[in-house]
């Protein structure tokens, strides 16, 4: 089974921003985290991260027919970006949202998630563990 895993901006500043709200684990964490879960439920995992809100919707065009699941923090865009959301339903690959801060208990302005309205879950506030769960949900539901 073949995962995406798509980040977008920010998240490769994990470690150095806001600490106490993203924790101290880095981007580079993030990633030899998605090689162990990738040994782990046994699936290939592909990974991206962009500051770009095109270059986002450029991958999970790419994704069509080539990829089982994608896991997605869209950072920032998650609170704006219907152009994720329509790439997503686009595409109709089962895909769940990751936050790694719990985005429910923030502010206002975070509480809407238009990718949120196409994924199947979401998994916010446990950290870069989220992503995990999230490998682990799609592996459970999807594998053939
Ligand atoms: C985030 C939450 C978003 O509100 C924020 O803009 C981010 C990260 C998270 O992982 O907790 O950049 O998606």
């Amino acid at each position: 089974m073949k995962i995406l895993v798509l980040n977008g901006p920010n998240i490769n500043m994990l470690g150095i921003r806001e600490p106490a709200v993203y924790g101290k684990e880095s981007y580079a964490d993030l990633l030899a985290l998605l090689e162990k879960s990738a040994i782990k439920f046994d699936v290939e995992i592909s990974h991206f991260q962009s500051n770009h809100e095109g270059a986002l919707v450029d991958k999970i065009q790419e994704a069509y027919g080539v990829i089982d699941g994608i896991v997605i923090n869209p950072a920032a865009y998650t609170h704006t970006s219907i152009a994720i959301l329509d790439a997503l339903k686009a595409v109709g690959i089962p895909a769940v949202e990751v936050h790694i801060s719990n985005v429910v208990e923030r502010e206002h302005f975070r509480q809407i998630s238009y990718p949120g309205m196409y994924c199947e879950k979401t998994i916010a506030g446990k950290g870069i563990g989220g992503y995990l769960l999230a490998i682990e949900y799609l592996k459970t539901k999807y594998e053939k």
